[in-house]
């Protein structure tokens, strides 16, 4: 290993098998590197050629014993690397044992979409501003439990992008019309940072995330809350708060679920929109009329949109709700059809609020 972090810890079970692959090539080439080019350097100066020497020297064929040689040692080394990248491939190809459950990961322009089997939905935003991102910018995308292997299901709405999380050495495409497989098992509790590494178009390198691998018994709080419960409050809370409260005691966590139901079901649809929209939309939809990649929201509601094709239609419910649904439906002179399909990422319901939203925006 180098004496500078040149990787992160190594957060999963496989990370090793992962870096051994990766140390191995990377001491052999520079082995070689260095044979090769002393030798280069040696050969360069005591063969040139001398001023007073005119005779091309006595023809060589071969050197049997030295071919012998350099063809048996990196055969030898080929199967050294060939071994340690299978065995490394293997491990974070096939779980060890049967992963304990698969969440659904779903990749978009620009943002993660998380689904637990319950239905439990977590969902990233961008970082749209020109800021340097910070380690606060990570908003969590899934919890799971540390010690316990772990199958994401990945696949994307929109372009190729991939889903990272290198402490863990878990990498894959998440790619449109196709479901990819990535498993791991997190060694011990964390919090490790999600990146794209697929080129997947102007925000790609800020749609940050993070894993959480939670110690068992609080995945186990986790994982039992009802997914409406979940999905009206702790989907929505910052980070900080969502630890506060897997750290609840059983019957502080029945009070504090009551008053969150309470709390939630004060708010009117157009507040609870507001909410949604803060983590959504804001990122190409302004509320204050300035210019973004998609149209402003402010004065959208109610009045008329002149479509690319030249038709103009009237910004009502149902035309929000379609271009919430379907985008390329009818898109709006003047901008790209590069709005992702919300289709099965949202409900009805919370559809209707950020409905309720726009038409506040006068
Ligand atoms: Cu998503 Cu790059």
């Amino acid at each position: 290993m180098l004496p500078i972090a040149l990787l992160p810890e190594r957060g999963s079970t496989y990370a090793l098998n992962v870096d051994t692959a990766f140390w191995i090539i990377f001491y052999l080439s520079l082995v070689f590197f260095v044979i090769i080019n002393v030798a280069l350097i040696v050969f360069i100066i005591k063969y040139r050629r001398k001023p007073e020497d005119e005779e091309p020297g006595a023809p060589i064929s071969h050197n049997t014993k030295l071919e012998i040689i350099w063809t048996i040692i990196p055969t030898i080394l080929l199967f050294v690397i060939f071994w340690f990248g299978y065995r490394a491939y293997a491990k974070v190809k096939w779980p060890d044992k049967k992963p304990r459950l698969e969440i659904k990961i779903t990749a978009r322009q620009w943002g993660w979409t998380a689904e637990y089997p319950d239905g439990k939905k977590i969902i990233t935003g961008t970082i749209k501003d020109n800021r340097a991102i910070t380690e606060k910018d990570f908003p969590p995308i899934i919890f799971v439990p540390a010690g316990e292997p772990v199958q994401l299901l990945l696949t994307s709405t929109d372009v190729i992008h991939s889903f990272y999380v290198p402490a863990f050495r878990s990498k894959y495409d998440a790619i449109p019309g196709r479901y990819t497989k990535i498993w791991f098992q997190a060694k011990k509790p964390g919090e490790y940072p999600v990146f794209c590494t697929e080129y997947c178009g102007k925000w790609h390198s800020r749609m940050p995330a993070k894993v959480i691998a939670l110690p068992p018994k609080k995945f186990d709080r986790f994982i039992n809350i009802p997914v409406d419960k979940f999905n009206s409050t702790l989907a929505n809370m910052p980070l900080d708060s969502i630890y506060a409260v897997l750290n609840l005691s059983d019957k502080e966590f029945e009070e504090w679920s009551g008053a969150q139901e309470k709390l939630l079901a004060s708010l009117t649809p157009a507040e609870r929109g507001k909410l949604l929209a803060q983590k959504l939309c804001v990122s190409c939809h302004s509320l204050d009329g300035s210019p973004g990649i998609g149209p402003t929201w402010k004065g959208l509601f109610g009045h008329e949109v002149e479509l690319a094709d030249g038709r103009k239609v009237v910004a009502d419910e149902n035309y929000l709700r379609e271009s919430i649904l379907d985008p390329q439906a009818k898109v709006v002179k003047g901008f790209q059809p590069v709005m992702p399909s919300f289709q099965g990422q949202l409900t009805e319901e919370q559809i209707m609020d950020i409905i309720e939203f726009i038409k506040t925006l006068k």
